[in-house]
């Protein structure tokens, strides 16, 4: 595969958490803190009541705000949606994508993952495609074949010409939220596959260029270690992020 640098995407999902109040105190807190970082990309997802106020914090720096989920269509009667025009609207500039949280809870399918980034990449906006396979899985001997199947679904019929902004983060879905962290080796294996795929669904080219995010558990300690391993470009951190002291940890930690 050619070989091309990867620039670190660092990005928090807050889930839902946080008041305005809390997220603007968190984003005035957290950019002294990574002002002086220029090594990785910043990104903060938050619940559609505190973007624009986060985007309104966050205006003037390299900090980047995302949606946590949206629908596919532009506009229309679908109560409770949001739509990539509002949010670029709002200077929203990327967007979640298939969260396992939203694939157990909330019915995300495959196919509504893949119109979504279809939108996404539509749109401009910065797609984070999260995949991830299940304990059961996992245990089975199933996780190369369930990362392959939700990756290529996801990138059905994807034009690879503006492919270029997506991003995928790999989640273990028994590693969210539980303390127990894939170890590097894991990801990185798992990372490998999810990139082999890309390079069959789009062009090897698109492949090297994406970059894999990888989430669960992920704290300022073993930040450093998952960063260092080749195909691991970046992380995306639930529980450690909602504190500006340990989120900019992680950023610094990730300069590797
Ligand atoms: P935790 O970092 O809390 O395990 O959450 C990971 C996650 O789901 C990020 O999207």
């Amino acid at each position: 595969m050619p070989k091309v640098t990867r620039k670190p995407l660092i990005a928090a999902n807050w889930k839902m958490f946080k008041t305005p109040d809390e997220a603007v105190a968190f984003v005035r807190a957290f950019i002294p803190l990574v002002a002086t970082y220029s090594h990785a990309e910043i990104v903060l997802s938050a619940s559609p009541t505190l973007l624009p106020t986060v985007v309104a914090a966050a205006k003037g720096t390299a900090i980047h705000i995302a949606a946590q989920d949206m629908h596919w269509k532009e506009s229309g009667a679908y109560t409770g949606e949001t739509s990539p025009l509002q949010l670029k609207a709002i200077a929203v500039t990327h967007v979640l994508i298939g969260h396992s949280e939203r694939r157990q809870y909330f019915n995300e399918t495959d196919e509504t993952v893949n119109l979504k980034l279809k939108a996404a990449l539509a749109h401009g906006l910065v797609p984070i495609v999260c995949v991830g396979e299940l304990l059961s899985e996992r245990e089975a001997g199933k996780t190369a074949s369930v990362l392959e199947s939700q990756t290529a679904a996801a990138l059905v019929g994807i034009d690879p010409a503006i492919a270029g902004p997506l991003v995928i983060a790999y989640e273990p879905v028994w590693a969210i939220g539980t303390g127990k962290t894939a170890t590097p080796e894991m990801a990185d294996e798992a990372h490998k596959i999810i990139r082999a795929q890309i390079a069959k669904s789009l062009s090897p080219e698109i492949a090297a260029s994406t970059r894999i995010l990888y989430g669960g558990s992920v704290k300022p300690a073993s930040t450093a270690a998952l960063l260092a391993l080749e195909d691991i470009d970046g992380a995306l951190v639930g529980g450690a992020s909602l504190e500006p002291e340990s989120f900019s940890q992680i950023v610094a930690n990730s300069a590797v």
